[in-house]
């Protein structure tokens, strides 16, 4: 449908007189270098892609609101966007596959990324999280070589379930994690059917300067449903944009999808004493010990216009806190606070966070100036601090709480190595026997893949520390034994 008559123009304004034919000398002549439109034109083009995603690289993105359903929660942190019963916030969340290209299908067994940017009246606080409670490591150091098993043979360019095997079977606190990932929960029916989690262990700090470490999840008002397998494949070749169209058709349909916030809060003490490591990203918190407390609700109510503007040049961090929201020891969660903002100057830009998608609702007062594609720069006032002219100053009272410290510095592992009960506890008592043998099953269909024999060994005598019947249930289906312990 045509809608008015305006005339086409050049990105710098001025009309177009041809947009269909070069200019060429004569008929059958060359092109001419004079034809500048052109030459922008395809210049331009050549410069559509920035770099994808290092992981994470699919995604769906939407806009919605958040809003505080419980009046008690800010007395455990002074965090602006929980003060009070009824407050909304505006946010922008974003659900990716992790190991995936840019086009790949959406319906793989993989963990699925939940970004979520509340755009508070404090700054910009992110929640950059997974459909998945806990992580397939615990230190920010093994996670390259982790991210390069799921990624590509350098040599075939292929995936590899002998590489992915051989590191999960070297790395026994992943079984948690390729537990859940190798469930029925490894593939979501839809993204709006799906649980999300902070994963991470987080530090809340109220008015009275008390603190409380806090883990979220974001229980899905829809209801879990998962796809299984065979259909999954079906439609990955079908249809591999599945999960992406199914969120914004709900969306465009009024349909919105929502989510309820729940925390688990431990008090700052009781981390000494508790029988995991409350900062383990490996490791649950008993909902017994800690139970859910609501929070608020999330509706996602708008799809974006565009979605290289508001999906691709999205910039999540870790790292983007409010005053009453703190990081925690995690070894994780430390080197995510790196990890992010790093991405984000290479991938879209030093001045991402200017960008409409990223730009905090608060206003920003700063003196960092310039840069590639600096756009509010600060117009003629100052660029330094302290200075007698503007006014801006730090605020002593919005900084985060001291902490103590102690120990030697050195390269220290957790000190706890039990990676079996809880995918134990997981599998016996909360998985029922129809799920336990499909878990069987799809562990063995994806170790089929593995050519080195001993990598299957090792797995399944990991397999036997969780439990005798997983190791047994999986050989089974690989027509082997369960090596001796
Ligand atoms: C994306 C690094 C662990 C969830 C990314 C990106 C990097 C990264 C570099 C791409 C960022 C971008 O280009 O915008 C790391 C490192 C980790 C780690 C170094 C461990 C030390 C985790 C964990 C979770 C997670 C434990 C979940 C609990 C995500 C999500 C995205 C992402 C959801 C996509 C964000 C978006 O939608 O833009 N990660 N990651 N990552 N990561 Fe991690």
């Amino acid at each position: 449908m045509i809608e008015n008559n305006s005339k086409l123009t050049t990105s710098t304004g001025a009309p177009v007189g041809d947009n269909q034919n070069s200019m060429t000398a004569g008929t059958h002549g060359p092109t001419l270098i004079q034809d500048v439109h052109l030459l922008e034109k395809l210049a331009h083009f050549n410069r559509e892609r920035v770099p994808e995603r290092v992981v994470h690289a699919k995604g769906a993105g939407a806009h919605g609101h958040f809003t505080v359903t419980n009046p008690d929660i800010a007395k455990y942190t002074k965090a602006d966007l929980f003060s009070e019963e009824g407050k909304e916030t505006p946010m922008f969340i974003r659900f990716s596959t992790v190991a995936g290209e840019l086009g790949s299908a959406d319906t793989v067994r993989d963990p699925r990324g939940f970004a979520v940017k509340f755009y508070t009246d404090e700054g910009n606080y992110d929640i950059v999280g997974n459909n998945t409670p806990i992580f397939f490591i615990r230190d920010a150091i093994k996670f390259p070589d982790f991210i390069h098993t799921q990624k590509r043979v350098p040599q075939t360019n292929l995936k590899d379930p002998n590489m992915i095997w051989d590191f999960w079977s070297l790395s026994p606190e992943s079984l948690h994690q390729i537990t859940i990932l190798h469930s029925d929960r490894g593939i979501p029916a839809t993204l709006r059917h799906m649980h999300g989690y902070g994963s991470h262990t987080f530090k809340w700090v109220n008015k009275d300067g008390e603190s409380f470490w806090v883990k979220y999840h974001f229980r899905t008002d829809q209801g879990v449903k998962n796809m299984d397998p065979e259909t999954a494949s079906k439609i990955a070749g079908e249809h591999p944009d599945y999960h992406t169209e199914d969120l914004f058709n709900a969306i465009e349909e009024g349909d919105f999808p929502s989510w309820t916030l729940k925390v688990q809060i431990m008090p700052e003490e009781e981390a000494a004493q508790y029988a995991y490591d409350p900062f383990d990203v490996t490791k649950v918190w008993s909902h017994e010990d800690y139970p859910l407390i609501e929070v608020g609700k999330m509706v996602l109510d708008r799809n974006p216009e565009n979605y290289f503007a508001e999906v691709e040049q999205s910039t999540f961090s870790p790292g983007n806190f409010v005053p009453g929201v703190e990081a925690s020891p995690d070894k994780m969660l430390q080197g995510r606070l790196f990890a992010y903002a790093d991405a984000h100057r290479y991938r879209v830009g030093t001045n991402h966070n200017q960008l409409p998608i990223n730009s905090p609702k608060a206003e920003v007062r700063n003196h960092q100036r310039d840069g590639q594609m600096a756009y509010h720069n600060g117009g003629k006032a100052v660029n330094y601090e302290p200075n007698s002219y503007d006014g801006i100053k730090e605020s002593r009272e919005d900084n985060f709480k001291p902490f103590k410290v102690s120990g030697e510095a050195d390269s220290v592992p957790y000190d706890q190595a039990d990676h079996f009960s809880q995918p134990r506890k997981l599998i016996m008592e909360v998985f029922s026997e129809d799920e336990r043998g499909r878990l069987y099953k799809n562990f063995a269909d994806h170790l089929r893949g593995v050519r080195d024999e001993q990598i299957i060994e090792r797995q399944l005598k990991l397999f036997h520390q969780v439990t005798p019947e997983l190791a047994e249930g999986v050989a089974n289906h690989l027509d082997m034994s369960v090596p001796t312990v």
